[in-house]
């Protein structure tokens, strides 16, 4: 999957054509995205959501949003999956906001091994990870900083609502063009060179792919998992949720994390002081309070 090409169609080819996306529908999306994905959707969101769901139609043969719509309505859950993953915004890339995986190479790892070092057992999570570049970079780090014997149990979780960019995530292949922030030294060591249908392809080696378990989960949902994480990643997530959803879900991280251990949010996100128990401490990185 493209790393910074959009997973979702186009908005071109939908917005002045075909279809038209009526009022009465487009407030039926839009709650029925912000109930179940958190997503808010502004009014000034229209062109874009028809523009991501015209594929929806098309691949569901369906002439109007009326009746997908209707469809929505028959289908349930079923169809909610298709609508969740054509509105979902994807754009991600290797080494995004490079000074988190700095931070994680010069203090967060060395703590966590410091606090873990009865039990060597590390732990991350990248909670809405899209095509899988974050926790991609995270296990490069990772195989960098730590020693390879006594080996770590080490185990980076990535989740996102989305199926179908966790499908592509899942597949560690990644167009050689679009890795041009991965260095040679980190592309030949956990990277190989694609050939036939992935000509053209880096494909993460088994030593890279077996640090990563690939889930969907929607974070608004119960999450099977117990922690504690010694790190969460959770950037540029929550921009689209609402300021409630937002503070809840800092602090259901909050419960996640060890004592000590860090949150990563994205360049436009912010925490409330006060509002949970976290102290900012670097760039966008919150360290969970408590721990030595
Ligand atoms: C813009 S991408 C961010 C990707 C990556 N974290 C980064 O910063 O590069 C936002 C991701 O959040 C996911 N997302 C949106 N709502 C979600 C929810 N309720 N639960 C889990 N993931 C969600 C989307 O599917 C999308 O892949």
């Amino acid at each position: 999957m493209p790393t910074s090409a959009p997973v979702n169609p186009s908005l071109a080819d939908a917005a002045h054509y075909g279809p038209q996306l009526g009022d009465a529908e487009f407030e039926f999306i839009r709650h029925v995205v912000g109930e179940n994905a958190g997503i808010v959707l502004g009014p000034n969101k229209r062109q874009l959501v028809q523009g991501r769901l015209a594929r929806r139609l098309r691949e569901l043969g369906l002439p109007t949003y009326e009746a997908y719509c209707n469809y929505l309505r028959e289908a349930g859950p079923e169809e909610l999956v298709g609508l969740i993953n054509a509105i979902t915004t994807n754009v991600t890339s290797f080494f995004r906001e490079n000074h988190h995986f700095e931070a994680l190479a010069s203090y967060m790892l060395p703590e966590a091994m410091k606090r873990n070092i009865a039990s060597r057992r590390l732990r991350i999570w990248s909670a809405g990870c899209s095509t899988g570049e974050a926790p991609h970079c995270i296990g490069m780090v990772a195989g960098e900083a730590l020693p390879a014997s006594p080996r770590w149990d080490f185990k980076i979780l990535a989740t996102d609502i989305d199926s179908d960019v966790i499908a592509a995530a899942s597949s560690g292949v990644y167009p050689i063009d679009r890795m041009s922030s991965v260095s040679p030294e980190r592309l030949r060591r956990f990277f190989q060179k694609g050939s036939g249908d992935h000509e053209g392809a880096a494909i993460a080696k088994p030593e890279l792919r077996s640090m990563i378990t690939f889930r969907t989960l929607n974070l608004l949902h119960q999450w099977p998992m117990k922690g504690p994480f010694d790190v969460i990643f959770c950037r540029n997530v929550m921009i689209y949720f609402d300021q409630t959803t937002r503070e809840k879900l800092v602090n259901r991280f909050a419960e996640m994390l060890a004592p000590g251990g860090y949150l990563c949010i994205g360049h436009s996100e912010s925490i409330h002081a006060g509002s949970a128990p976290f102290k900012l401490v670097g760039k966008t990185i919150y360290r969970r309070n408590g721990g030595v």
